[in-house]
């Protein structure tokens, strides 16, 4: 059938049966084909993926050994279920979990997806502090799209989820350290970390011992790439160990060495009492972890977090296997070899152009701030969708969030002559815009979020 039929039917197709909870907003790519960081179309057409179908594919598309992996294992035990018995994929990727995270006393489960991930962590975070009442989480998160995720994430969109569905616990969200942006309006050269204070006067305000756990991305994903400065977290290090509040990272994103690092919070000198894993972790079949301290990992009732097609061999040997690829290839340096060049390059380019606001991030996870014009900082919402469109017809995948932040997230394996042609594509675009050369019904045909 593929092949046969055209974009438009696809996507009137599309409408009609998926709900809209599900639609997906960018643009009309129809995926057949993939390989390294490259997509083919329904139309034969090639697209470079600088977001790694949302940092999903950090081996890049299909990878032949991935692909062998697969194929061997299927040939002998796709599924054996994980909570009736045994099997060895399973065990050798959670020992590999403990040693890669450093929780060697640790222990670890899995779930299928990012926002399980995050459901368990907030879950046992409950568990172990039992009788506190508050989960603290950041403006701009996103963790999920399960209930307690959705209650604890500070993206609009999760936030306009929980005033119809109403949160499963009460949250604290605070502002996060955005030096772009600054949520209370400070500079950075003289705010004395303003807003990690900030954390620690809303702690004291409802009583530590009220405190389930603090839950952070180490940096900010879909809330527009936002890195924190380098002794955010060690601030506030002092505050959670004296009274005992877990700090939970959420490295769906940061993770399996997409920003230099195997984890994020590595950036920031902390050590992590739960971490989550998810989206590169198989590869690109679901799987996820959360991993962390024996205490609080254990403090929920047997069988109390247990999915039938968790943990399954297949999935289990190919995310062992992602992890082996990333050793073996030397995927953590080079993600901050190559994300070291890009960000120069980005950076020259924000010189040169006016809609460029700001340019930020680590590794392989750089943001790129669309805005209106760089004096008044104003989010450049039409600009951003102009300049995917342009890029989408000049042979470029782009996604963008928080309204107007292009991500810069290609897999860890892209050859870097693709990711400087990438960037060709990605300053012709914004170039394009700037002059005027892309038309107001681009906007209508980009969505995005
Ligand atoms: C930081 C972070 N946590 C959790 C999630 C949710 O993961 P999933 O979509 O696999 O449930 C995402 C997804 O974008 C994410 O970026």
């Amino acid at each position: 059938m593929v092949g046969s039929i055209g974009v438009d039917e696809v996507l009137s197709r599309y409408e009609r049966v998926f709900s809209r909870i599900q639609r997906a907003p960018y643009a009309p790519v129809i995926a057949v084909r993939g390989r390294n960081s490259r997509i083919i179309d329904i139309e034969g057409r090639t697209f470079i993926d600088l977001a790694s179908s949302a940092t999903v594919v950090n081996l890049g598309y299909n990878d032949p050994e991935v692909v062998k992996t697969i194929k061997e294992q299927a040939e002998e035990l796709i599924h054996f279920t994980f909570i009736y018995g045994y099997n060895i994929p399973a065990l050798q990727l959670a020992e590999e979990l403990l040693e890669i995270t450093g929780f060697r006393d640790g222990r670890v489960a899995l779930g299928l997806s990012g926002s399980d991930a995050n459901e368990g962590a907030l879950m046992l975070a409950k568990g172990f502090r039992k009788d506190s009442k508050f989960m603290m989480s950041y403006e701009g998160s996103f963790h999920g799209s399960s209930v307690g995720t959705t209650s604890v994430s500070g993206v609009e969109l999760s936030k306009m989820t929980t005033r119809i569905i109403k949160p499963w616990l009460d949250v604290l969200r605070a502002p996060y350290p955005n030096c772009y942006r600054c949520p209370l309006g400070l500079s950075p050269s003289s705010c004395r970390l303003a807003c990690a204070e900030h954390v620690k006067a809303i702690i004291d305000e409802v009583g530590a011992e009220n405190v389930i756990a603090l839950i952070a991305e180490p940096i900010q994903g879909d809330g527009g790439i936002i890195v924190p400065p380098e002794s955010y977290f060690t601030s506030l290090e002092p505050t959670l160990r004296s009274h005992g509040i877990p700090l939970i990272f959420d490295e769906v994103q940061t993770g399996m060495g997409r920003t230099g690092r195997w984890f994020g919070y590595q950036h920031f000198g902390v050590q992590p009492d739960l971490i989550t894993l998810g989206k590169s972790l198989g590869a690109g079949l679901p799987i996820s972890a959360v991993v962390g301290r024996e205490d609080i990992m254990n403090s929920l009732p047997d069988f109390s977090y247990s999915f039938t097609l968790s943990g399954n061999p297949l999935i289990s040997r190919v995310a062992l296997k992602s992890i082996q690829i990333i050793r073996e290839r030397d995927l953590v340096r080079r993600a901050e070899k190559l994300g070291s060049k890009a960000l120069a390059r980005l950076n020259r380019m924000r010189e040169e152009h006016e809609i460029i606001g700001d340019v930020r991030g680590k590794g392989l996870m750089i943001g790129v701030e669309i805005v209106r014009d760089k004096e008044s900082k104003e989010k450049g919402l039409e600009e951003v969708k102009k300049v995917a469109w342009r890029a989408y017809e000049l042979g470029l995948f782009l996604m963008f969030f928080a309204g107007n932040v292009v991500r810069v997230q290609p897999p860890l394996t892209i050859e870097e002559e693709t990711l400087e042609e990438g960037l060709n594509i990605l300053e012709d675009a914004i170039k394009d815009v700037e002059e005027g050369r892309v038309g107001s019904e681009a906007v209508a045909r980009i969505k995005g979020w």
